[in-house]
C-alpha cells in the first residue's frame, strides 16, 4: 500500500512511521510526505529518506477551503496513495476530503479518545487529576477526534507530572502504535 503522510510541523511520528516501513515485511511504503506549512521540520526528514514531498500552503488560498483541499487531493492522487496518515496536521478537513478517504484516512490524537478531544490534552488530564492517559489512533471522519478507534496507548499519570513531562511519555507511546495501527490497516485494507 502507497501511504501519504501529512504534517504541519516537527514530524516526530512522520519519522517513526518513516523507520518502521523500512521493515522488509511492513505492508506499507511512505510514498509522499506533504505538508501545508512550508519549511515543516519533518519535510527535511523525509526527502532525506528519499521520499517525496510537496508543500500545498493553505495560506495561498486565502479563505477558499475547497481549493486547498482539492490541491491536496491532487497531490495524493499524482503519488497513487492508497492510504493516508495525518500526524501532527493541523487543518481541519472538510467532510468532502474526509469523504474521498473513508476508511483510509487515519489520524493519532494524544488522549485516550473520546477522552480529550482537541487541544491542550495533557494539561487537561492532569488538571482533572485522571491516573490513566495515553494516545489512539483512529479512522478520521468529519467530526475532529471522532471516528472508530483502530489502537490506544497507556501511560500512567505519575506524581508531579507536568504537562510536558506526561506528554513525553505520551509522545513515546504514539511513536509506538502509530506504525502497528498503520501495519493492522495496510494490511487488512483491501484494494478494490
Ligand atoms: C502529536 O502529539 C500528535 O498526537 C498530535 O500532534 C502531535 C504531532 O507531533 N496530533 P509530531 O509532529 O508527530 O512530532
Amino acid at each position: 500500500k502507497r501511504v501519504a503522510i501529512l504534517i504541519s510541523g516537527r514530524g516526530s511520528n512522520m519519522a517513526a512511521l518513516i523507520e518502521a516501513a523500512k521493515a522488509t515485511d511492513y505492508p506499507a511504503e511512505i510514498a509522499l510526505v506533504l505538508s501545508n506549512v512550508p519549511g515543516a521540520g519533518g519535510l527535511d526528514l523525509a526527502a532525506a529518506n528519499g521520499i517525496a514531498t510537496a508543500t500545498v500552503d493553505h495560506k495561498s488560498f486565502g479563505r477558499d477551503r475547497e481549493a486547498f483541499e482539492r490541491a491536496v487531493q491532487a497531490e495524493l492522487e499524482s503519488h497513487a496513495i492508497d492510504i493516508v496518515c495525518l500526524a501532527g496536521f493541523l487543518r481541519i478537513l472538510t467532510p468532502w476530503l474526509v469523504g474521498q478517504w473513508q476508511g483510509r484516512m487515519i489520524n493519532i490524537h494524544p488522549a485516550l479518545l473520546p477522552a480529550y478531544k482537541g487541544l491542550d490534552t495533557h494539561a487537561r488530564a492532569l488538571a482533572d487529576g485522571v491516573t490513566r492517559h495515553g494516545a489512539t489512533v483512529h479512522f478520521v471522519v468529519p467530526e475532529m477526534d471522532a471516528g472508530p478507534i483502530i489502537l490506544q496507548g497507556e501511560v500512567p499519570v505519575l506524581p508531579g507530572d507536568t504537562a510536558e513531562a506526561l506528554g513525553k511519555r505520551v509522545l513515546a507511546v504514539e511513536h509506538r502504535i502509530y506504525p502497528e495501527a498503520l501495519r493492522m490497516i495496510a494490511t487488512e485494507y483491501k484494494l478494490v
